[in-house]
């Protein structure tokens, strides 16, 4: 994971002081605009190339940052990758096989190396994607690549996706500092993380001729205000157990935040930061050539999670499934894990890995 190129927090002696949980999340987060790339990179196996790695994006980063000042970078190791490294690594385990999968091809599963350039200005995100792939190219092969984008935030900073309903309203409390997001223990990966990527298709207009009640229970919250069916206002907390008046569950059996919910894994939250697609950005695009960029609407969802264990993602996945109403909306077109390893401030990436 790169800072905002030279803008990391500095200690009492002027020396760069390790960026806090919080940093961390917002930084993860990222901004309006996203580049995703996902390469092969035979040339990393063994660790060796991480510094050339970090040096090509930090440099990329600091040419972009005279276009958009928020530009940052997220990168990841597919999981051969780690193993080439050290198969005890966090994230040397591949995903598992999703039922949801059987659609996407062979080419969009997994991946050695994540590249995830985000900012609020659409062109210099995309500039500096370009200039990353052409700068690791022909060592790294590009297996695919999207740009992603978010809905402009309302007066609360809210945003809608694809479907049209509010996204990322449940996300990890900045009080949790980053428990069951950022790795702890082994100093080589503390402070980084385990991301999850899945490109999904969404049928926006099978979706979009639903009534709005029927998309509110497909949800399991408000469309207006992204409230939960179970009552309250928009800040109220989802109530799994709330009754409707005809006794049945408030939030319906198959609705997606039902389904999603951490309660049935016993894990703590996922941080989700991801995108509508907006459209390729070169390599594989996994059957579906549209580019939101040329005037259509975005018509898919850049799914993104980060978590300190895999398995958070792996069995929500598996509920969404076997119970999601939404998924009925969505076909898998690829999808990948990656090991994030800990920010650096002035220090090569892949810093902790060494020695
Ligand atoms: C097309 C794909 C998807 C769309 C459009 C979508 C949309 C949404 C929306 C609108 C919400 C409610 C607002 C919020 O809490 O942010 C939500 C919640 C959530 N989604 Fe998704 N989602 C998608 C895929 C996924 C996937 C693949 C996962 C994980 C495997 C996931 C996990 C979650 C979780 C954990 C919540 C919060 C549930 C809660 O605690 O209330 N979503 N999603």
């Amino acid at each position: 994971m790169l800072l905002r190129a030279g803008e990391g927090a500095r200690d009492a002696r002027g020396a760069a002081a390790d960026p806090s949980p919080v940093d961390a999340l917002a930084w993860l987060r990222g901004g309006s605009h996203a580049t995703v790339l996902v390469l092969d990179t035979p040339c990393l196996h063994g660790g060796r190339g991480l510094s050339h790695l970090g040096a090509v994006v930090a440099a990329a980063l600091r040419d972009g940052r005279r276009h958009d000042r928020d530009l940052a970078a997220v990168l990841g190791l597919g999981p051969e990758l780690v193993r080439s490294i050290d198969p005890t690594l966090p994230g040397a385990e591949a995903l598992p096989a999703f039922a949801s999968d059987a659609s996407r091809r062979a080419r969009m599963v997994g991946g050695d190396v994540l590249v995830l350039i985000s900012g609020d200005t659409a062109a210099a995100v995309r500039g500096t994607g370009r200039r990353v792939a052409a700068a690791l190219a022909p060592a790294s092969r590009l297996r695919w690549a999207r740009h992603g984008v978010r809905g402009a935030p309302d007066h609360l900073g809210r945003r809608r996706d694809v479907t049209g309903f509010h996204d990322g309203l449940v996300q990890p409390p900045a009080e949790a500092a980053g428990v069951g997001v950022l790795l702890r223990g082994d100093p080589r990966v503390a402070g980084g993380t385990l991301a999850a990527l899945r490109l999904l298709r969404v049928d926006v207009e099978r979706f979009g001729a639903l009534t709005v009640a029927e998309q509110e229970r497909v949800i399991g919250r408000r469309r207006a205000d992204g409230a939960p069916l179970s009552g309250g206002g928009p800040a109220a907390e989802l109530d799994l157990d709330a009754e409707g008046p005809d006794g049945a569950s408030a939030v319906p059996r198959h609705a997606h935040v039902r389904a999603a919910h951490p309660r049935w894994i016993g894990a703590p939250l996922m941080l989700r930061a991801g995108y509508d697609d907006a459209g390729p950005a070169g390599g594989d695009d996994g059957g579906d050539g549209e580019d939101a960029g040329a005037g259509h609407p975005p018509r898919g969802r850049l799914f993104l999670s980060y978590q300190d264990d895999l398995r958070t993602y792996a069995l929500t996945q598996h509920r969404l499934d076997e119970l999601d109403a939404l998924s009925a909306y969505t076909t898998a077109l690829a999808g990948a894990s990656f090991l994030v390893l800990p920010m650096a401030h002035d220090r090569p990436f892949g810093w902790s890995l060494a020695g």
